[in-house]
C-alpha cells in the first residue's frame, strides 16, 4: 500500500510538471470543476459515493420544476440540506490552490457546476456558476431573489406569496444564456483546459471540455476515477484534487 502511493505520488509529481509547464506558457487557462472538487470539503458527490440517493430518491428526480410542482416540501427540504451542509463547508487545498493560481498566471476562468460557492469562498474572482447557487432562493411567482433560509418552515414564501425555490437550475432547465456564453466562450479560446472533479456525464456542462478540444486547447483531468471525458484528454492524472493542485500551484510557482 505504501509503496503503491509512493508510485502514485512519483506520477503526478511528473504530470505537475508537465501541466505546469504547459500552464506556464498558457495564454488563458478555463478549469471545469465538479462536484468532487468539494468531495474534500465534505460535501457529497452526486453519482457514487455516499450522497448519491437521499431517502431513496435519486438527485435526478428531486432536481427538476416537476418535482417541485409535486412535492415543494420535499424538494425545499433537500436543498436545505444541501445549503445548510455547504454553510458549514470550508473551501479544501484543491479550492485554495486554483485561486492562488489565478493569481500567478494571466488569464484564469472557473466554470463551476457547484452550486455551494466554495470557488468563490476560496477568493477566486472570475467564477462562471452554470447550475447557479444554492446559497440563493427566488420567487417562482415574481422573481424576487433573497438568501436561501437555513432554519424556519419549508417550503419558504416570498413577501409576495410565491413560493421561494433554490436559485440553480434544473434537469430539464436551460442554462442562462449569457452564463453559457461566457463558458463556452472562454473554453474555445482555452490554451489549457482541465477539467476536475466532475463525471463529465451532465450536458451541456461536460460538453465544454469538448468544445475545447475541437478548438485547440491542451485537454487535462484531474479525477481519481475515469470519466466520459477520459478518452479525449491530453493527459490524464488520477489524483484528488487536493492533493494535486497545490503540487500544480508549487511548480507554477518555481516556474514564474
Ligand atoms: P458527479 O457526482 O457526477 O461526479 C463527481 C466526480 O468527482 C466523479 O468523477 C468522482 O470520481 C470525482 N471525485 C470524487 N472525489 C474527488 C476528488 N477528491 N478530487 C477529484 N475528483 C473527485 O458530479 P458532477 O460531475 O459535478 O447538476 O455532476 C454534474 C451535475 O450533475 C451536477 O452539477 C448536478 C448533478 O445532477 C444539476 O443539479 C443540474
Amino acid at each position: 500500500m505504501k509503496r503503491s502511493n509512493t508510485a502514485a505520488r512519483d506520477a503526478w509529481a511528473n504530470e505537475a510538471r508537465e501541466l505546469g509547464h504547459r500552464l506556464t506558457s498558457a495564454v488563458s487557462v478555463v478549469v471545469l470543476t465538479g462536484a468532487g472538487m468539494s468531495a474534500e470539503s465534505g460535501l457529497p458527490t452526486f453519482r457514487g459515493g455516499s450522497g448519491a440517493l437521499w431517502n431513496d430518491q435519486r438527485p435526478e428526480d428531486l432536481a427538476t420544476p416537476q418535482a417541485f410542482d409535486r412535492d415543494p416540501k420535499l424538494v425545499s427540504t433537500w436543498y436545505r440540506e444541501r445549503r445548510v451542509r455547504a454553510a458549514a463547508a470550508r473551501p479544501n487545498a484543491g479550492h485554495r490552490a486554483l485561486e492562488r493560481l489565478a493569481k500567478s498566471l494571466g488569464s484564469f476562468t472557473i466554470v463551476t457546476q457547484n452550486v455551494d460557492g466554495l470557488h468563490a469562498e476560496a477568493g477566486s474572482a472570475d467564477v462562471v456558476e452554470l447550475h447557479g447557487s444554492i446559497r440563493w432562493s427566488r420567487c417562482i411567482a415574481c422573481g424576487d431573489r433573497k438568501r436561501g433560509s437555513l432554519d424556519g418552515p419549508l417550503p419558504d414564501l416570498c413577501a409576495c406569496g410565491g413560493l421561494m425555490r433554490p436559485d440553480v437550475v434544473w434537469f430539464g432547465e436551460a442554462l442562462s444564456p449569457p452564463v453559457w456564453e461566457r463558458a463556452e466562450g472562454s473554453a474555445r479560446e482555452a490554451s489549457v483546459f482541465i477539467v476536475a472533479g466532475t463525471s463529465a456525464a451532465v450536458y451541456p456542462a461536460a460538453g465544454l471540455v469538448h468544445i475545447a478540444k475541437h478548438a485547440g486547447a491542451f485537454v487535462a483531468e484531474v479525477n481519481p476515477e475515469p470519466t466520459e471525458a477520459s478518452a479525449i484528454c491530453d493527459l490524464v492524472v488520477r489524483a484528488p484534487v487536493g492533493a494535486f493542485f497545490p503540487e500544480l500551484l508549487a511548480v507554477v510557482q518555481q516556474r514564474s
